[in-house]
């Protein structure tokens, strides 16, 4: 269960340095899909009965931001947003100013996270940052956050069942990732070569479910969005 991307974020702060763009590209590089992904994400968690809900990775904070706008918040639900990056995570803080009685905001390394009390939680989520993460010590440490009976849900890059289309996306994604990158970034594309090796090394939607059962969890089960470009998976710790 390494780090299918490789990415070391104490060596290289990619995510820092294209913050302010972050938005903008990830509508660049999926024709504006990433929002249909997210949507879902969201709305998957709304439906769990959560009152501590912990996003790690949360980047610019889109997919708290659509978990709590728009439904009802009870003063007792609790959101805390959490990303290594300093600068990913001011921006967070910006978008989600109108819901500043719901959220808090820490700099965690998902890998080891000592200020969240074992068995917290009742949701942890984490939106494409698994891949750019060794997902065995990510997720251990999710099944210790999270309160028996709490859910684990992801949304990660995965796998086309069909393989030639998959093979077809692949082959997009290498010619064109890097160019759209490296003129969206005025030449530093960095963040997204680390991206297309994550996204290229990822399991496949049904090895992720296996990886999570081995760590642990149960009632394990997930969805395809996109022809399977991405998948969510929902999964258990045991009550
Ligand atoms: C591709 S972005 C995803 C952001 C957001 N969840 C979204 O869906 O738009 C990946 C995020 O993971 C963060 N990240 C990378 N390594 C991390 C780590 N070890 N612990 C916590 N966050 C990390 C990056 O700073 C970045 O904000």
């Amino acid at each position: 269960m390494k780090n299918a991307a490789e990415f070391e974020t104490k060596e290289d702060d990619v995510f820092g340095r294209i913050a302010s763009r972050y938005d903008l590209l990830c509508d660049l590089f999926s024709f504006g899909i990433h929002r249909i992904w997210k949507r879902r994400v969201s709305f998957l968690i709304s439906k769990e009965p959560w009152v501590k809900l912990i996003d790690v990775a949360s980047g610019t904070g889109d997919v708290v931001f659509r978990i709590l706008n728009g439904n009802d918040l009870s003063p007792d639900h609790q959101v805390l947003a959490s990303d290594i990056s300093p600068k990913m995570l001011d921006i967070a803080k910006e978008k989600l100013l109108p819901f500043q009685d719901y959220v808090d905001f820490q700099i965690l390394d998902a890998h080891s996270m000592p200020t969240i009390e074992s068995y917290s939680v009742d949701v942890y989520s984490m939106s494409l940052g698994l891949k750019i993460c060794n997902r065995e010590k990510v997720m251990s440490e999710a099944f210790r956050v999270l309160k028996p009976g709490g859910r684990l849900v992801t949304l990660e890059a995965s796998n086309i069942p069909v393989r030639w289309l998959h093979w077809l996306y692949l082959s997009y994604m290498s010619f064109c990732m890097p160019i759209i990158g490296w003129l969206a970034t005025n030449g530093d594309s960095s963040a997204y070569k680390y991206l297309l090796h994550g996204v290229k090394g990822f399991p496949s939607a049904e090895e992720l479910k296996n990886e999570m059962e081995s760590i642990g969890f149960d009632e394990v089960y997930f969805e395809r969005l996109s022809l399977g470009i991405v998948s969510i998976h929902i999964a258990r710790k045991p009550a």
